[in-house]
């Protein structure tokens, strides 16, 4: 057997010369409310439920809790239509038990980073009435009106992502309004400064009461190319795809306007200290990359790297895409990685109990910060619907197509209890078939569990700076094995991982610190799903 040798040495990927921030060698957490603790009774998750969970979610050993949108809405899109930027959905509780749940939480060392939503508000805000009141309105402008064309058709050709014209007709003011997501979230216009300077107090607000930074929705999204031209069709287009990719959105997102609001949000967390911005990006590496902005002028911290959700569970494809999302960085962009959230399917369900566990052994070893979907560290695979508890508007909007968002959303099943120890009622979705079994009560007993890995994964990663802020560089490896070292100062720690269920030779001797299996490492070898950190 060959020794395991660097493929090549990306100076890139050595360790930057300042990787102190929290940010950096942190770990994301993410909270869906409606469905992580239920303290209310009323079968939806709420931010009392999460209060008293924090205990929890510290001894995970993760450093802040990204929470989805709390604001009050109507709930067209379960949040993410806020009808009060500045307010706490009542379902969810208060701004006291907001404030109460940000002392406990940093109280306990986390951090909490809200979900600012500001592409588009609910039909329901008081900007949009206002907007839709009258053509001549103050607030007409904050909204994107336009005339029909001559016949009565749309201003544009452009497809809402969730399938279908992204413009809605009004009738008592006699135009169309754009929607990039459900006709219920009109997009706001970004054009307008004091839409702008409202949404930059929206920020303000926040960040006066002590919140340490925001997930930014569909951050690529806000600025639409001036003159609103047709998107050009997606010539790859095939009909098991979604409606929206027919086009390709060239001019309805990634516009240099939007890179320079990005820019001017850093601006603004910069004269705080110690917040985060991490911006929900999808777009190919280079254009994904710009986000960080550049050194004189930064965009957000975290431009959303989807990688892991996106790309086929296979040893060669992720090596590759893992090198060129690092190349893609510019030097003073700190990479990060996503493996789930309330938008994908459920990883476990993807790949397999076996192989989830493998993907959070990479997720937790890989140079960059991590965010980890709450549930995913009890490896809930993928959950049917019951068709008559589905809930999710993208599934009902583009039914044939399986992509709603319900599997991923199911409750957290704490215990073996009535209703999982989620709540005293049952709850809106229903709860993964095997939660009596796979719920945190029964995981936390067993030294073998998915969540017991999690946390020896985030404790070392915690214990071994090599792990968080540590250089990278792949290795060769056999097929089937992804091989990469991490290293600080004078401490080289080697992850091996196979993602095929057979045994694999791989040359390795030192001393294993952990494995994703029971039972000892074999040197030499990678047994069936087995990951590895070595020393
Ligand atoms: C983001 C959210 C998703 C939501 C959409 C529209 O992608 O993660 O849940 O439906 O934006 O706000
Ligand atoms: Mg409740």
């Amino acid at each position: 057997m060959v020794p395991l040798s660097a493929a090549s040495w990306q100076h890139r990927w050595m360790q930057n010369s300042d990787t102190s921030a929290w940010w950096q060698h942190g770990v994301i957490y993410q909270v869906y409310p409606r469905s992580f603790n239920d303290g209310d009774g009323d079968g939806i998750g709420d931010l009392a439920g999460i209060i008293a969970r924090l205990d929890y979610i510290a001894a995970l050993g993760v450093d802040a809790i990204w929470l989805s949108p709390i604001f009050p809405s109507p709930m067209a899109d379960f949040g993410y239509d806020v009808a009060d930027y500045c307010g706490i959905e009542p379902l969810f509780g208060d701004i006291e038990t907001f404030d109460r749940l940000l002392a406990q939480a940093h109280r306990r060392g986390l951090r909490i980073l809200l979900d600012f939503v500001p592409n588009h508000s609910s039909d329901q805000h008081p900007w949009f009435q206002e907007s839709r009141s009258s053509r001549d309105n103050p607030k007409r402008d904050w909204y994107i009106w336009r005339d029909a064309k001559p016949d009565g058709s749309p201003p544009n050709n452009w497809i809402s992502d969730f399938g279908g014209s992204a413009w809605e007709w009004d009738e008592a003011t006699g135009q169309y309004y754009l929607h990039a997501f459900l006709s219920e979230q009109p997009d706001l216009n970004w054009r307008n400064p004091q839409l702008k300077a409202a949404m930059i107090d929206v920020l303000k607000f926040w960040f006066d009461r002590g919140v340490d930074g925001f997930r930014i929705d569909v951050l690529w999204h806000i600025v639409k190319a001036e003159g609103l031209p047709d998107n050009p069709p997606n010539p790859d287009w095939t009909p098991d795809r979604t409606e929206r990719d027919r086009l390709i959105q060239r001019h309805s997102t990634d516009q240099p306007e939007a890179h320079a609001i990005s820019a001017e949000f850093r601006a603004l967390a910069d004269q705080y200290n110690d917040r985060l911005l991490v911006g929900e990006i999808f777009l190919p590496h280079d254009r994904h990359a710009r986000w960080y902005g550049t050194v004189d002028r930064p965009q957000v911290h975290l431009p959303f790297n989807f990688q892991l959700i996106e790309s086929a569970w296979d040893a060669d494809g992720l090596r590759d895409l893992m090198a060129q999302y690092l190349d893609s960085l510019p030097p003073h962009g700190w990479p990060n990685w996503v493996l789930g959230s309330h938008d994908a399917p459920r990883i476990a369900g993807r790949v397999g109990e076996a192989q989830a566990r493998v993907a959070m052994m990479l997720l937790l070893t890989l140079r960059g910060t991590p965010t980890l979907y709450q549930g995913d560290e009890l490896a809930i695979g993928k959950v049917e619907i019951p068709p008559d508890r589905i809930r999710d508007p993208q599934h009902f909007r583009q039914p044939a197509l399986d992509i709603g968002r319900d599997p991923s959303r199911t409750p957290m099943p704490w215990d073996a209890s009535p209703n999982a120890g989620f709540s005293a009622a049952e709850p809106w979705l229903p709860f993964n078939p095997d939660w009596a079994t796979r719920n945190v009560a029964a995981q936390d007993a067993d030294p073998s569990s998915m969540l017991a890995l999690t946390r020896a994964l985030l404790a070392l990663r915690r214990q071994e700076s090599a792990l968080s802020i540590g250089a990278m560089r792949l290795l060769d490896a056999p097929a089937g094995v992804i091989a990469f070292e991490r290293a600080h100062l004078d401490r080289t720690l080697t992850i091996l991982l196979n993602l095929t269920d057979a045994a694999i030779a791989v040359p390795w001797d030192t001393v294993p610190l952990l494995s994703t299996l029971d039972g000892e490492p074999q040197a030499g070898i990678l047994r069936p799903d087995e990951g590895l950190v070595l020393q």
